[in-house]
């Protein structure tokens, strides 16, 4: 199973150097799960150089989606590969919801991704408002078609999907499992219409904790997890890979 650390902007450059080592020296990482830690750009070079040879992946938060240019600010998908970056999260809800991405901007940057042979992890999810208003399939349906469909998959990349509902993301308030394994059983049966063959993984994000780890990594159609803030504490990260032992 995959475990996905999104440290998003909680650490100093200092403290994510501090948390690097602490994980590398001293966590046990069950045989079991693949970690996948998502720093900010300012660690991305440090953490590739003290993981080189490691299991442990990393990922980027955010890519633009153009290669190269007059882009200040931006970092693209083809400057992270240069350095080993494995990993890149896509359409991230506060890169929706904060800085107003929309569905024609993660669309580009899933192609960015497949250009340099970057894994993306699409996220998607319905906020509070759609679930209200009865239009939750409506808008996983639309987030997935207008990222995926006719886009060209690189042979032998896996896809990665992100289920995160909106109003499930650093609240407290997890999604119930038993709606969690129904919706990732619908983003499977959608994706696999557009395509057909394709290596699928989803992941369950949004307030996963140690304590209720596991009755997400349990349910049949989810195949890992994206963590935010539990995963920037290290006593958590320990908390959860134990458990993981033990239980899978
Ligand atoms: P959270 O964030 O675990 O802090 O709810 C999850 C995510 O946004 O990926």
């Amino acid at each position: 199973m995959y475990f996905f650390a999104n440290w998003k902007m909680y650490l100093t450059a200092s403290q994510e150097a501090m948390l690097l080592g602490q994980i590398k020296a001293t966590l046990t990482i069950p045989s079991q799960v693949s970690l996948a830690l998502f720093p900010t750009a300012l660690s991305l070079t440090h953490a590739m150089n003290l993981y080189k040879g490691t299991r442990t992946a990393i990922g980027i938060q955010n890519i633009s989606w153009v290669p190269r240019g007059a882009y200040t600010g931006a970092i693209s998908a083809l400057q992270v590969a240069d350095i080993g970056i494995q990993y890149a999260l896509v359409g991230h809800s506060e890169r929706r919801h904060i800085f107003q991405e929309k569905n024609d901007a993660v669309r580009k940057k899933m192609e960015a991704c497949f250009d340099a042979k970057i894994t993306p992890v699409l996220c998607v999810g319905e906020t509070s408002a759609d679930r209200e208003e009865g239009k939750s399939d409506y808008r996983l349906k639309k987030q997935l078609h207008k990222a995926l469909k006719d886009i060209t998959i690189p042979e032998h990349m896996p896809l990665f999907i992100a289920y995160e509902p909106v109003w499930a993301i650093g609240t407290g308030q997890a999604c119930d499992p038993a709606e969690v394994e129904h919706i990732a059983l619908r983003i499977r049966e959608e994706v696999q219409q557009m395509h057909e063959n394709v290596e699928m993984y989803i992941l369950y994000g949004g307030s996963v904790k140690p304590q209720n780890v596991v009755s997400y990594t349990a349910l049949a159609n989810i195949d890992g997890v994206l963590v935010g803030g539990a995963s920037t504490m290290y006593d958590n990260m320990a908390a959860m890979m134990n458990i993981l032992a033990n239980t899978h």
